[in-house]
């Protein structure tokens, strides 16, 4: 990793320069490779193993890559945060934040938890009335401040889903990080909460979305990388990517897409039926 105290240019979201990253005693990531601009919502796509979690851990910093001097990562244009910093720039909702987070914690806490990028909040943590008014705006918003007081660990999967949405909104960043959005949630949960995160990028804010869903790339995503075993197998607008012949070779599958109001849907074009013995 390069330890100067910049490098990127203003302007530049992510900036990853040929690193090498192991989860365990398995090897992600050789030489990879992948800069995404401010401002240019983007999805990672790929199949179920191909890297997408580890380059979002890369990424929120709770992983890092093997040390060499001609590999880099950046975020924002600087190779060094600290997670009280970067707090405003990037939110992140993950599924293993829902895993982490406390049963017994209420609700409201998630919320201002938030605001010291921590699980649940603590007995040294002040919230005066500025961060009180901000969880209750965000709460609103998100339509979830009735239940406030109810603790984490009784709310529905989509439930908890937005409050681990408000608790990285508070801090107005300008970039959202979201690990599989719709995954435990049902047709209608899944809408709603697809519709926020187009909400929240027709308001301005920068959407890195990290799914192996095609249905769940809104039409406001500007940019579609493929991930493979590792590596960007292709790289292009959602027009380019999103096509039979380019999803067949990503998931190695024959794929037949049809694209509806925006939204891609993707069926099966197998001839006679996968070949299944039970
Ligand atoms: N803790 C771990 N120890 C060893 N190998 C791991 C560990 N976590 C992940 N891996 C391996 O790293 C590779 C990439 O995993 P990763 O979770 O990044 O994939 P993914 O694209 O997010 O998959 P999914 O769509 O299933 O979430 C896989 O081969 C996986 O088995
Ligand atoms: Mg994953």
């Amino acid at each position: 990793m390069e330890l100067s105290a910049f490098t990127g240019s203003a302007g530049t979201l992510l900036d990853i320069r040929n690193i090498k990253a192991f989860r365990g005693a398995t090897q992600v990531f050789d030489a990879f490779s992948l800069q995404i601009d401010e401002g240019c919502s983007t999805a990672i796509l790929g199949p179920n193993g191909s890297g997408k979690s580890t380059l979002m851990k890369l990424i929120s910093g709770e992983l890092h890559p093997c040390f060499s001097p001609d590999s880099s990562l950046s975020l924002f244009g600087r190779n060094r945060w600290n997670v009280w910093d970067l707090r405003s720039r990037l939110g992140i909702v993950s599924h293993d934040l829902q895993h982490e987070y406390l049963a017994s914690a209420p609700g409201l806490n998630v919320v201002l938890s938030g605001f010291y990028s921590s699980i649940d909040t603590w007995r040294n943590q002040v919230f005066g009335d500025r961060e009180y008014r901000k969880a209750d705006e965000v709460m609103a918003m998100l339509g979830i401040g009735d239940l406030r007081s109810r603790a984490f660990g009784s709310l529905s999967t989509g439930e908890q889903r937005r409050f681990l949405l408000a608790r990285a909104l508070v801090n107005d960043p300008g970039t959202l990080l979201f690990d599989e959005p719709t995954s435990g949630l049902d047709l209608k949960a899944s809408f709603l909460y697809l519709e926020l995160l187009r909400k929240l990028m027709r308001s301005g804010k920068t959407v890195l979305l990290v799914t192996h869903h095609v249905h769940e790339i809104p039409p406001e995503i500007r940019r579609i990388v493929m991930l493979r075993e590792g590596r960007v197998l292709a790289d292009g607008s959602p027009g380019e990517m999103l096509s039979s012949a380019m999803l067949s070779a990503l998931f190695d599958c024959p794929l037949q897409v049809v694209m509806q109001s925006g939204s891609c849907q993707v069926f099966p074009a197998f001839q006679d039926g996968p070949d299944i013995s039970l």
